[in-house]
């Protein structure tokens, strides 16, 4: 353990992990997938592996599509919960969007302008050509978004906060309330108590004092840049601006490996 952190930060130092870390990824996408029979009558095709393995570290056809409706219906249920209705919004903003793992199940939501936007070129022109149902851009690894104050009635965030550093956490979340209505809300996935098997003794020690743990800053944006979010971390420096009216964990759910924030804007 104490080797493989030693040669990642060598690595690191050099510059060299990221470029190593998307070659792994590339040949990861190579190997041969499952399919599954739901794929070959979809409305809209499934992106190409290397472009899935980007957003969720694996080329299965059957996960790509469970994982994205399972994340779909939490959002759903979470709004739910507090007597929001998907079917009311003007407009929702998947911030972070991948190839639309998620958005794809709110293809059905046709009074309702859909937006994705992502930092990565090659997911976004993937989508603009295949998925027509919403509206895409890339923005940049940092803030502004193209979007005017006050545009969108819900923005969510899956597994996007999970892979930013410390200044970008605290850029994103400025530029995500300028863009929501007075009223709407941000769902955005973390990092919580159920994943500490992932960190370090001392980094467990860090996160216990309410520290924002960050691994691989370098590689901020992508899956190498892990992010762990202790919930009084969440409540002073990412709530400010906002009314919390929500914060469930992993543990309480069996099919959701992020706890997941409900923010109004006030
Ligand atoms: C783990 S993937 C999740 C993708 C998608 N939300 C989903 O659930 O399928 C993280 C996504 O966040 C995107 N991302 C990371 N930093 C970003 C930034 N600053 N602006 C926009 N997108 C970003 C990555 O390109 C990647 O598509």
């Amino acid at each position: 353990m104490i080797v493989k952190h030693k040669v990642k930060k060598f690595l690191d130092d050099f510059g060299l992990l990221l470029p190593l870390f998307r070659i792994r990824e590339y040949i990861k996408s190579c190997r041969s997938v499952d399919r599954c029979n739901e794929a070959k009558s979809l409305a809209f095709p499934l992106p190409p592996h290397y472009l899935r393995m980007l957003v969720s570290g694996n080329t299965s056809d059957k996960l790509f599509l469970s994982e994205g409706r399972v994340r779909s219906k939490h959002i759903e249920a979470l709004l739910g919960k507090h007597g929001i209705n998907l079917v009311d919004q003007k407009s929702i903003l998947d911030f972070g969007c991948g190839c639309a793992r998620v958005l794809r199940h709110f293809d059905g939501l046709t009074a309702c302008e859909l937006h994705g936007c992502d930092y990565n070129k090659k997911l976004i022109d993937w989508c603009t050509r295949e998925q027509p149902f919403a509206e895409f851009i890339q923005n940049s690894l940092k803030p502004p978004l193209p979007y005017k104050d006050n545009q969108h009635t819900l923005v969510y965030a899956i597994s996007v906060f999970t892979h930013l550093s410390e200044d970008l956490q605290h850029a994103w979340i400025d530029e995500v309330y300028r863009i929501l209505a007075p009223g709407g809300h941000l769902i955005f996935t973390v990092h919580g108590t159920s994943t500490l098997h992932n960190l370090t003794v001392e980094e467990k020690e860090r996160f216990g004092r309410h520290e924002l743990i960050v691994k691989h800053p370098s590689g901020a944006g992508s899956n190498l840049c892990s992010v762990f979010h202790p919930r009084p971390w969440v409540e002073q420096h990412l709530a400010q601006r906002f009314t919390i009216l929500d914060h469930i964990s992993a543990e309480e759910h069996q099919d959701m490996p992020q706890d997941m924030v409900l923010f109004k804007k006030t």
